[in-house]
């Protein structure tokens, strides 16, 4: 057998907590909670929400914590390698190819949408923004900036360029310092938004009805009905998974460079907790009752349903416009999510490179530099051909499918195949805090049954007809299916990398 590569390793405790923490605080704990609570039922979707998230969420994230570090110590920093430890089959290390895939084809959308926020944090200093005052010109101008090649591209190619940057310097000196500074920046400019919201009062005298309180009541008062539909759990369950960043695979990588002794159980819950903080309080408390503030009862419905881009990049800005020091505050808004995003980001690419580094023995630079390439290139259909429902198309495969899939089969594996006693033994080596007994039989039978439940309902609810391309207008379909078979082949491509690494590994 090969020796394995030396392994990098973070330089604190504090350092991966934040890490993973930072990979789960994203764009859609600000902007995609709040619409799916608006949406989904108000108050009454945080009951399926904290239901997934005690029963799906938590156990995951410690599934991926321990079989991170468990894959770590034998050497492997990504899920095929991982697998192949729990699951003595031929099989695993395929099943573990969606860990590197799923991100990939996150990164790629994720990073363009990234470079919008970075482009409006600049058009927010610079004061533009501040100068457009009604919703019919901000979204001209959003649409503008969507087909202005130049300007998108320039954006799109510094914040590549800051991620594979960050990327370059490694886990401890790049991503460890990252997240060591962008998340206590991005939770300060949170909680100054969150306190200036609280204390903007009534903005329209005409209307004092329209005020903050009543914003709060908007999303929070609790629409029971709306649970008797499979579609609000889906929709909590969905959330759950994408704001934790659990299912993805960059967990696994992220644990991979902890050591046997180092917590799991402590640090899981930590950064678990430190994202729903900044979702549910700081992203509960910011773009909903604000919006409220301003456009009342029926605007509220109407902007809701319009979707998380529509909010945040048109209603938000046009509120800023209305407010004083509002280049500033709009300022703070964009470069937090901008922030946010790149947190979240660098994880997305992080196991790609790692897979390349350690399962080919190629130094960091050289692993990121090829995956810079071929990154930038897969990057480029998401840009260019937006409008023809391709991003949606990476989302789907990408961001909701996988994401359910792969971590079915981690829970599956882990509880069933490692063998739960193991499994509970691996969560709790070096544990700081004593897990309650009973996840232990949540792990086993609730977890891997509720995933398939999902799984199965999801599928059937709206997975066929997505992949059917139901609604889909007729001149988006080429786009589609190219987008298809691209995405056939980066899967496949990948497979044959991971069989040719894994084999030269048991030489
Ligand atoms: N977890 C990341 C987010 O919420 C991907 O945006």
């Amino acid at each position: 057998m090969a020796q394995p590569p030396k392994r990098e390793s973070w330089g604190s405790k504090i350092g991966i907590i934040l890490a993973v923490a930072g990979s789960a605080v994203g764009l859609g704990n600000f902007l995609r909670f709040p619409v799916q609570a608006a949406t989904n039922g108000g108050g009454a979707f945080m009951i399926p929400y904290f239901i997934s998230l005690f029963l799906l969420g938590i156990p995951l994230m410690w599934i991926e914590w321990a079989i991170g570090r468990h894959g770590g110590v034998h050497g492997h920093s990504t899920a095929p390698g991982m697998l192949q430890r729990l699951w003595k089959s031929r099989l695993a290390k395929y099943f573990g190819v969606i860990g590197i895939f799923g991100p990939v084809v996150i990164f790629v959308y994720y990073t363009y949408v990234e470079s919008w926020l970075l482009g409006y944090s600049f058009y927010s200093l610079t004061g533009v923004l501040a100068g457009i005052h009604d919703q019919y010109h901000m979204a001209q101008f959003l649409s503008n900036y969507q087909s202005s090649m130049q300007m998108n591209l320039a954006f799109f190619i510094i914040t590549f360029a800051i991620n594979m940057a960050i990327i370059f310097r490694g886990v401890s000196k790049g991503i460890e310092v990252l997240c060591k500074i962008a998340m206590p920046t991005l939770f300060l400019f949170a909680l100054i938004i969150m306190f200036r919201v609280f204390t903007l009062g009534v903005p329209d005298v005409a209307h004092p009805e329209w005020n903050i309180l009543n914003g709060f009541g908007f999303l929070w008062n609790p629409d029971f009905s709306a649970l008797l539909n499979a579609k609000t759990w889906l929709a909590a369950a969905g959330q759950i998974f994408f704001t934790l960043s659990v299912g993805i695979g960059v967990i696994l990588t992220y644990s991979s460079y902890l050591k046997k002794g180092d917590d799991i159980a402590l640090s899981g819950l930590s950064a678990a907790s430190t994202n729903e903080f900044a979702e549910v309080i700081l992203g509960g408390s910011i773009v909903i009752p604000l919006a409220f503030a301003f456009f009342g009862p029926i605007g509220i419905k109407e902007i809701a349903g319009s979707g998380a881009f529509n909010l945040g990049f048109v209603t938000m800005p046009l509120i800023f416009s209305k407010i004083s020091l509002g280049a500033l505050f709009s300022f703070m808004w964009f470069f937090l999510l901008f922030l946010a995003g790149v947190t979240s980001s660098v994880s997305l690419i992080e196991p790609a490179v790692a897979f390349v580094k350690d399962d080919f023995e190629f130094s960091r630079v050289k692993a990121a530099t090829i995956v810079t390439i071929v990154a930038f290139l897969l990057c480029l259909p998401a840009i260019f051909f937006l409008g023809n429902g391709v991003v949606d198309e990476l989302d789907f495969w990408g961001g909701t499918f996988c994401l359910v899939l792969f971590g079915t089969i981690e829970a599956i594996l882990f509880a069933w195949v490692f063998g739960i006693d193991r499994a509970w033994e691996e969560i709790h080596h070096g544990a700081q805090l004593n897990i309650p007994k009973v996840y232990k039989w949540i792990i086993r039978y609730v977890t891997p049954s509720f995933l398939l439940v999902i799984l199965f309902s999801w599928f059937f609810q709206q997975g066929i007809d997505t992949i059917m391309m139901k609604g889909v207008s007729p001149s988006n379909i080429p786009y589609i299916i190219g987008t298809r078979i691209g995405l056939l082949a980066l899967f496949v491509a990948l497979a044959i990398f991971v069989r040719i690494a894994l084999k030269r590994r048991e030489k």
